[in-house]
């Protein structure tokens, strides 16, 4: 079915992220859970791509940071030696004749909550917003059989903290010197109060978070080399470049624990948001972990002797944000041959499917040898069979879908041993020998 003209293009990505098996609601059939998205067939191998990519870039490709990979659930004093306990609210004001709740700060609110000329965006009523109250944005659970306040543990809203709450294991265990750095992706979850836009804002979210331990006074300069790496990755996506930029922090957006901070934001339909961000997190929370434990956390230094609590250098980036940087700077409406067709130009290294695989007709020895370069080509990438509908229809499917190679076995194909390589950006048609085809797509999806 072609778009419809008046949805945005939001509406419009994800309907074909529900229709292509990218991103479906949770729990649909059930009515859905508030802002908490399935990644279906396509999108698993999209993210997951996204998250190799950052984790070679990041452990393997660097000698001084190493991996790791900390539980959900920590001790509860985690979170009160972060400052999460007593910090990380939001204030909000209820509407005591609808029961509506908002943010205090929600643009939608006329005068000031708490005074009678305040009116509920909702309801239309006026002075029956409360004055905002703080909401602690963590969600709790219990460990154990006993539902009691001593058994209150968090599910993390971040997953730096087990990262800080083992460097020393790390440091122990693999031997390295600072400075060196810890990543780790994993969920992290926040009962947020106004989520939304699809998969930009959710209650339960992956990160790719990694932590750089340096000497105090080095930091600023460690800062620096990060803000740069990490907006050079994210136009090694193919990411459009004049669609990124720096926020630096002003005073008051700084969070609690950072001296200095800059977001990367991305042009989204929605206006410029972040998507990642680099922080110079100082010694608080190390400092905080040493107050709260009564465990040394300082560092000694093997060639000066000095001790010293490190310097943290953080690159926090949401796997499930960038995900929808990829995907809207993927998304394009094209006419070609005079047809309209719908393409993600998805970074080939991202794309979920690298290639398909097509008879050009079921007859005529050409599924057999088809099934054959198919058989052959999944043994290294992951590739799609399709033998249903027109070659057009065929190419079609896979452009939605962002598959970077359309493989074509046709008549030629029986009698000489080659096929055709479709282009999804260009359409050019390469003819290719199909024992050649590994070596092939191993050259165009390099990079
Ligand atoms: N450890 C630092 C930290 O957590 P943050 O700016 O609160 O910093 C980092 O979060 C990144 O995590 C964000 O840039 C975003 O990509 C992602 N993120 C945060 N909250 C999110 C949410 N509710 N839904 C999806 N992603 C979120």
């Amino acid at each position: 079915m072609p778009p419809n003209p008046n949805d945005t293009v939001m509406d419009k990505l994800v309907s074909l992220a529900k229709r292509r098996g990218f991103v479906f609601q949770s729990s649909e059939i059930y009515g859905g859970l508030g802002s908490v998205w399935d990644y279906g067939p396509l999108g698993v191998e999209l993210k997951k791509n996204i998250k190799e990519r950052w984790w070679r870039s990041m452990v393997h490709k660097r000698e001084d940071i190493e991996g790791l990979d900390a539980a959900i659930l920590m001790h509860p004093k985690v979170w009160e030696a972060s400052g999460h306990v007593a910090g990380f609210t939001d204030p909000l004001v209820d509407c005591k004749h609808c029961k509506n709740r908002f943010r205090a700060d929600d643009p939608r609110i006329k005068g000031t909550p708490g005074e009678p000329s305040a009116q509920c965006p909702v309801c239309g009523s006026k002075g029956t917003l409360t004055a905002p109250r703080m909401f602690n944005l963590m969600f709790k659970t219990f460990i154990g059989p006993v539902e009691e306040v001593a058994a209150v543990v968090y599910l993390r809203p971040e997953t730096a903290q087990g990262i800080y709450v083992n460097y020393l294991n790390v440091l122990q265990s693999s031997r390295q010197k600072v400075p060196f750095g810890i990543a780790q992706i994993g969920k992290a979850f926040r009962n947020e109060i106004t989520p939304g836009n699809f998969i930009f804002r959710t209650r339960e979210f992956e990160q790719m978070e990694m932590q750089f331990f340096v000497k105090p006074g080095t930091d600023n300069e460690w800062f620096e080399f990060w803000r740069q790496e990490r907006m050079k990755w994210l136009v090694g996506l193919g990411v459009r470049p004049e669609k990124l930029r720096f926020h630096r922090h002003t005073k008051e957006e700084l969070a609690h624990y950072a001296k200095d901070a800059y977001d990367i934001q991305y042009e989204f339909p929605f206006g410029w948001q972040e998507f990642e961000g680099v922080h110079n997190r100082t010694n608080f929370d190390l400092s905080r972990h040493q107050e709260f434990s009564g465990k040394k956390l300082e560092y000694l230094d093997p060639t000066t002797s000095e001790r010293f609590i490190p310097y943290v250098v953080e690159t926090s980036a949401g796997a499930d944000r960038t995900a929808l940087v990829v995907l809207v700077d993927a998304y394009r409406e094209e006419e070609v041959e005079g047809e309209k067709r719908v393409v993600l130009r998805l970074h080939p290294a991202l794309a979920p499917l690298k290639a398909a695989v097509f008879p050009l007709v079921n007859k005529d020895g050409m599924p057999e040898l088809a099934r054959r370069v198919f058989d052959e080509l999944r043994r290294h990438y992951n590739v799609f069979y399709d033998d249903g509908g027109s070659i057009g229809r065929r190419y079609r499917r896979q452009d939605e879908a962002g598959t970077p190679f359309g493989i074509t076995v046709d008549g030629q194909s029986t009698q000489d041993g080659t096929v055709t390589v479709r282009d999804r950006d260009t359409l050019k048609q390469d003819r290719v020998a199909a024992d050649r085809l590994v070596a092939y797509l191993g050259e165009k999806l390099k990079g």
